[in-house]
């Protein structure tokens, strides 16, 4: 589980200048702003300690992304709690409060127990809560583990290694810098082994695009790990950015922690082809949306609207309009963007994660993707638990466990160097042929 502690800063400081009812009050809207948010991105508060809150996520069912989850409802708890005011007080500036997460095992009493509370037990709690008193105002400070696992997703600053009380080994501390567009493969990557024939199906399909202007779609079903991203990464990479054909390629994704929010896949997709990026305001976001839109002459076309709305940056016109009427236009807005941009060179649009994508996004893209597949390549790729089409493709593309040849080069990719046969099988063993878990293994 990842553990997180949070915590007030300044608070004995506050005690010594405020009226104890203010201090409460203070400390009661703190514990409101963190209970919402732990338990908006699906961790549980085990107790509230005073001024602060200690937070489980992964528990009593671990999930792959607990400690990304954690992290994140650190960086919201710290943005609420700039918008308190302590009650009365002469210090300025806004109120700060510090975080300490640390990933491990613990153990827990069933949630049955006479307390109530489970108290999860083991190192990584001590961890976390020395992390917390380390951190100081706004800090969110993370252990090693956690912060491999949330590496796609933040950066990170090392602040070395600390010694800290009650822990044996010195702890390499990191500092969380900010929070990234989560990548859809990690940094450092293993040589690409195996998957010659799936790479050469979908590079066939980008060459009648090219060539041709002729688009299709592939979904590609596959578990977790499997390497369905890293397989689009590597179509990515050899048709954008300069080597071989220059496609425009578009892209949007599901996320577990998003499920219910209605065409997040579809505002980053447009993102991408707006040139919007994270920290633009409401003023830029409406000048680069007006700017795609007349760059692609539909400005008679009624999108502009319907883009600003789904930005939530629209005016009282527009937000009077009715909600069914909103979807419908939402289509028909995106449908023209696609198709103008199609007309202007060859265009991937890909959409990862099916799984996890909202029922908004999907209908969506059912409604338009039939017709505009003709002049765009899509690529979708999905998990097969609730594995989620958009309809009937092209290509549908199931990735097999890797075989052994294809485990050596990875292994050895890892390793740097040659490997024993027995360290390979072994690899291949435990891993099943599953790339991220060989990787993991090795
Ligand atoms: N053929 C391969 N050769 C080498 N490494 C691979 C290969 N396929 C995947 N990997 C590596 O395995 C890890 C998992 O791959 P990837 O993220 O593409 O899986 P995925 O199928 O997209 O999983 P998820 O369902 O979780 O999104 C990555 O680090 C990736 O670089
Ligand atoms: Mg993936």
């Amino acid at each position: 589980m990842t553990v997180l502690f949070a915590d007030l800063s300044g608070f004995t400081e506050l005690t010594g200048q405020l009226e104890p009812e203010d201090v409460r009050s203070l400390v009661d809207s703190f514990l409101v702003i963190a209970r919402e948010a732990i338990e908006g991105w699906g961790g549980r508060v085990d107790q509230f300690l005073g001024d602060g809150v200690l937070a489980v996520f992964g528990d009593p069912l671990a999930r792959e992304d607990d400690a990304e989850r954690a992290l994140r409802a650190a960086v919201d708890i710290r943005s609420s709690t700039h918008s308190l005011r302590p009650f009365g007080a002469s210090r300025d500036g806004a109120q700060t409060a510090h975080f300490g997460l640390a990933t491990g095992m613990a153990v827990t009493a069933d949630a049955r127990n006479p307390v109530g509370v489970t108290a999860p037990m083991g190192p990584v709690v001590n961890l976390a809560a020395r992390l917390q008193s380390l951190a100081g105002a706004d800090e969110i400070l993370v252990c090693p583990t956690t912060a491999l696992l949330v590496r796609r997703v933040a950066t990170l600053a090392s602040l070395g290694e600390r010694t800290m009380k009650g822990i044996e080994q010195p702890v390499d501390v990191s500092r969380l810098v900010g929070l990234r567009r989560s990548d859809s493969i990690g940094p450092s990557l293993s040589v690409l082994a195996g998957r010659g024939s799936e790479l050469a199906t979908l590079s066939n399909a980008v060459e009648s695009l090219v060539g041709d202007g002729r688009g299709s779609s592939v979904t590609v079903v596959a578990e977790a790990g499997a390497g369905k991203s890293r397989l689009f990464h590597e179509v990515r990479l050899s048709c954008t950015s300069g080597r071989g054909a220059d496609v425009s390629w578009h892209e949007g994704r599901g996320r577990s922690t998003a499920t219910a929010t209605a065409y997040a896949p579809i505002v980053e997709i447009i993102e991408s082809m707006a040139g919007i990026e994270e920290g633009h305001d409401a003023h830029e976001l409406r000048s680069r949306l007006v700017r795609l839109v007349t760059g692609l002459d539909l400005e008679g076309d009624d999108v502009i609207g319907t883009l600003n709305r789904l930005f939530a940056v629209e005016d009282a016109t527009e937000a009077s309009r009715d909600r069914e009427g909103y979807q419908a236009r939402l289509v028909h807005a995106v449908a023209a963007l696609l198709t103008a941009a199609s007309g202007r060179g060859p265009t991937v649009v890909c959409v990862q994660d099916l799984h996890w994508v909202d029922p908004s996004t999907l209908a969506l893209l059912r409604a338009v993707v039939p017709s505009l597949r003709e002049h765009i390549l899509f690529l979708f790729n999905s998990r097969p638990t609730d594995a989620t089409t958009v309809g009937e493709d092209h290509v549908a593309m199931l990735l097999r466990d890797l075989d052994l040849e294809s485990i050596r080069a990875l292994v050895e990719s890892r390793l740097g160097g040659r490997a024993d046969v027995d360290l390979i099988r072994l690899v291949a063993e435990r891993s099943g042929g599953n790339p991220f878990f060989a990787e993991e293994v090795t």
